[in-house]
């Protein structure tokens, strides 16, 4: 944990998730700004180990402002790319517009210059506010189409997993660690808490453990469409494979991640959203084809 000069009166702290009352502090910023609680994090096995927070702190121990960094591999093109997400970027309003939030960035941008990272990557509704640092829109594409002939009936059992449960959260967490990525054109390669808390945030996502693939398939799904959100597995079973051990039969299906793992090919459709995922550094220019990050690594 390093301490450093004052701005505006207040502490600069860097690394300091070691102290509980600053991830406290930490947690309640991003539940004032954003209203959401990332403190839930502590059910699933705490922050984001990787995690590089920098951020001021006043005498109170009140986080004023914060930006964090972490290490987020990604399989892009078939290569593993060394990749650092950026994140829980928020200053409490007394303190906008007085340059903090520009020598945070400027902090956490030079430090992963320092490590050597290939490929910087965020999401945000402020898209102008990063292309001072080389940070370019990377446009997203979900899969769309009808599903994949039925030819056989795939054996296999599904198991229904719930975030309520210590076992079924143990389980996730295992398969998670050992995942492969479910891409090789645009995945996570390793990642595992934004994967359980977008989950505990969105009610509507199901998770179901393919015991034939050790495989946990996370997907929505209403009257018009079969949406297929993630899958961490060993192995990522076929699309056919999936819908059938499901028991789902839609004629419409949504892949909202590159598909060329599930033995299917949809068609891209342009996913709008408030939110743009931008990617800065050598790596993004080599990007090929058209991308989609999973909804269950986002962060
Ligand atoms: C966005 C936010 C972090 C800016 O913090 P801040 O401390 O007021 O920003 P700074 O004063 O350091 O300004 C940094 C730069 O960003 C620019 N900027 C600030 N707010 C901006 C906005 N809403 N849109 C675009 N650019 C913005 C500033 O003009 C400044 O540019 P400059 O370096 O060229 O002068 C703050 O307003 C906030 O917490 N907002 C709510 C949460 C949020 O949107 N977080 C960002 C998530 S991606």
């Amino acid at each position: 944990m390093a301490a450093a000069a004052d701005s505006h009166g207040l502490t600069f702290r860097q690394d300091y998730f070691g102290d509980p009352a600053a991830w406290a502090a930490l947690v309640a910023l991003l539940e004032d700004t954003f209203g959401i609680d990332v403190g839930l994090q502590d059910r699933f096995g705490g922050p984001d180990p990787t995690s590089m927070p920098f951020g001021y702190f006043d005498e109170n121990g009140v986080c004023a402002a914060n930006f964090s960094a972490f290490f987020m591999p990604l399989m892009i093109d078939g290569r593993l790319v060394r990749a650092a997400g950026f994140q829980s970027g928020a200053v409490r309003p007394q303190w906008r517009g007085r340059g903090l939030y520009r020598d945070l960035m400027n902090r956490a941008f030079g430090w992963c210059d320092e490590q050597g990272f290939e490929l910087g990557i965020l999401l945000t509704d402020k898209p102008a506010m990063y292309e001072p640092y080389g940070f370019k829109i990377l446009p997203q594409q979900r899969f769309v189409g009808p599903p994949p002939p039925v030819e056989t009936r795939h054996a296999g059992v599904a198991h229904v997993l719930s975030l309520e449960n210590a076992v079924d959260i143990a389980l996730i967490r295992q398969i998670l660690r050992e995942r492969m990525p479910v891409s090789s054109v645009f995945a996570v390669a390793a990642q595992a808490e934004m994967f359980l808390l977008n989950c505990f945030f969105d009610p509507d996502i199901k998770l179901a453990h393919l015991d034939q693939f050790e495989a946990v398939v996370a997907w929505k799904s209403d009257e018009a469409s079969f949406q297929l959100l993630d899958i961490a597995g060993k192995s990522i079973p076929p699309l056919a494979a999936i819908l059938s051990v499901l028991d789902q039969h839609h004629d419409r299906v949504e892949v909202c991640f590159p598909p060329d793992k599930l033995g299917w090919q949809g068609t891209p459709e342009s996913f709008e959203s408030d939110i743009s995922l931008m990617v800065q550094g050598d790596a993004a220019t080599r990007l090929s084809g058209p991308v989609m990050l999973s909804p269950l690594a986002e962060f």
